[in-house]
C-alpha cells in the first residue's frame, strides 16, 4: 500500500495525492502512526495552528546530536525552533534576505554554472542541481573561491542529520560539518556592519531588531546553507524535466514563471511534519496533543478548491495559490533567491545548447521521505 512517504518517490504521485485531497482530506494514517493533511483548507489550518510546533516538545533537537556542534546549529534554527523568540529571529532572517540584491544573486548562478558546464560533453546535472546553490549561497555569505565549493560539500553532510532515519554515521559527519561550517563563516559574522554581503546584512538587521545572540545569528547562516541545499536541488531538477518534457523558456522571466509554476506542480518539497502540543479540530477532526501531523504541501498545491485546473502545467498563472514554501509563522523566507537561483541555471544551461530532451523519461528520485528530486 502507497504511503505518503512512498509517494514523494513515485514517477506520478499526483493521482495518488488527488484521491487524498477528495476523500481524506485530513485523516489518521495507521501506518505512519500521524495524522496526514492533504487538501488546501487542512493544510491551512495545521501550518497556522499555534498549537502546531516543528518540534516534538520532548526532543527539541534530535537525541543523537544534543550536545555536539550539529545540535547547537540545530536548536537555534528559525527552521526548528517555536514561539516569541523564534519569531524575533525569523523577523532577522526575513530582514537580511530581503536585501539580498536579484541581479547580484543571479549573476553568480549563471557564472557558478558555466563553470561548471566549462568541461563540456554532458552537463554534470547532479552538480547544477546541488553544487551551485550551495555554492551561490556560500559566495553571497562571503566565502571566496575554493571555500564555496568546501562549504557546498559540508552541507551536504550536515543536512545528513535532519532525517529521522538518521543514524550514528550521519550523525558525526552532520557534527564535524556544522564546526567547519561555523569557523567558515565565523570571522563574516564577527566582522559584523562593516563587513559585505548577507552576513552583514544579518549582522545589520540584528541591530535593527534589538537582537542579542551572535551565537544564534551564525546557526541561522549554516541554515541559508542547509534550506537551500535539498529542496533547490529539487526545484532545478524538476525544473529541467519539465523543460525536457517540452515546457518553454526562451528568456530569464520565462524561466522564472516555468520554475514558480513547477514549484506548484511538482513540489521540490513535498511535505513537512508537525508535533501536537495541543489540541486541533478542524473538520471532523481532532488531532490531539503528543500526535503527529504530515502536511501533504505538494497534495494542496493540486486541490482544486486552491487552483483552478489544478493537474494542468501552466507558467504564469494568475494568482496561484503554492503551499510549496509553507506558511505562517515558519514560511519559507527564501522564495525569491531559490526561484533567482533556479532561473538563472536554467538559463544558461539553454544559452549552452544543452539537450535537454537527452535527459530520462522516467527518473528515479531520491530515497527522501520529504524533498523530490530526481536522479539526473
Ligand atoms: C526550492 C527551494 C525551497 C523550498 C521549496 C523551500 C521550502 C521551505 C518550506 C516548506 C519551509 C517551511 C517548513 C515548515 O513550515 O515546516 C521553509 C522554511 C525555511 N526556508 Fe526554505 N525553501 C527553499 C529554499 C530556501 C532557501 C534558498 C533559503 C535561504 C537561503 C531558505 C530558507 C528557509 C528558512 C530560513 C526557513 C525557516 C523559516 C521558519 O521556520 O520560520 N529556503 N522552506
Amino acid at each position: 500500500m502507497t504511503t505518503v512517504i512512498d509517494a514523494v518517490r513515485l514517477p506520478d504521485p499526483y493521482p495518488y495525492y488527488a484521491t487524498l485531497v477528495a476523500e481524506r482530506p485530513l485523516a489518521f494514517d495507521a501506518v505512519l502512526g500521524a495524522w496526514v493533511a492533504c487538501d488546501a483548507a487542512a493544510v491551512r489550518a495545521v501550518l497556522t495552528a499555534d498549537c502546531l510546533r516543528v518540534r516534538p516538545a520532548v526532543e527539541p533537537v534530535p537525541g543523537g546530536i544534543v550536545g555536539t556542534p550539529a545540535g547547537e546549529v540545530f536548536g537555534d534554527l528559525v527552521r526548528m525552533t517555536d514561539g516569541p523568540l523564534q519569531q524575533h529571529l525569523k523577523s532577522v532572517v526575513v530582514d537580511a534576505l530581503g536585501h539580498l540584491d536579484p541581479a547580484h544573486t543571479a549573476g553568480l548562478a549563471a557564472e557558478r554554472t558555466r563553470e561548471c558546464l566549462a568541461a563540456g560533453g554532458q552537463p554534470p546535472y547532479e552538480e547544477l542541481m546541488f553544487a551551485v546553490p550551495a555554492r551561490v549561497v556560500a559566495a553571497l555569505c562571503g566565502l571566496d573561491r575554493g571555500l564555496d565549493a568546501e562549504a557546498a560539500r559540508l552541507t551536504g553532510d550536515f543536512v545528513q542529520c535532519i532525517p529521522a532515519s538518521a543514524g550514528p554515521e550521519q550523525y558525526r559527519a552532520a557534527s564535524r560539518a556544522a564546526a567547519r561550517l561555523r569557523e567558515l563563516l565565523g570571522p563574516g559574522i564577527e566582522k559584523g556592519e562593516d563587513g559585505t554581503g548577507l552576513l552583514a546584512e544579518l549582522v545589520r538587521a540584528a541591530r535593527r531588531a534589538a537582537w542579542p545572540r551572535t551565537a544564534a545569528l551564525l546557526a541561522n547562516a549554516v541554515g541559508f546553507l542547509s534550506q537551500t541545499f535539498d529542496a533547490t536541488a529539487g526545484l532545478i531538477g524538476n525544473s529541467l524535466l519539465a523543460l525536457a518534457r517540452g515546457a518553454q523558456a526562451p528568456t530569464r522571466a520565462a524561466a522564472e514563471a516555468l520554475v514558480r509554476e513547477v514549484a506548484r506542480h511538482d513540489a521540490p518539497v513535498q511535505n513537512t511534519r508537525r508535533f501536537a502540543a495541543g489540541a486541533l479540530r478542524h473538520g471532523g477532526a481532532e488531532i490531539a496533543p503528543g500526535e503527529q501531523v504530515l502536511v501533504v504541501l505538494a497534495a494542496a498545491n493540486r486541490d482544486p478548491a486552491a487552483n483552478p485546473d489544478p493537474h494542468a502545467f501552466r507558467p504564469g498563472r494568475p494568482d496561484p495559490a503554492v503551499f510549496t514554501f509553507g506558511a505562517a509563522a515558519h514560511r519559507c523566507p527564501g522564495e525569491s533567491l531559490a526561484v533567482t537561483v533556479a532561473a538563472a541555471v536554467l538559463t544558461e544551461l539553454l544559452a549552452a545548447g544543452a539537450d535537454l530532451a537527452r535527459l530520462p523519461a522516467e527518473p528515479a528520485y531520491r530515497p527522501l521521505a520529504n524533498a523530490r528530486i530526481p536522479v539526473l
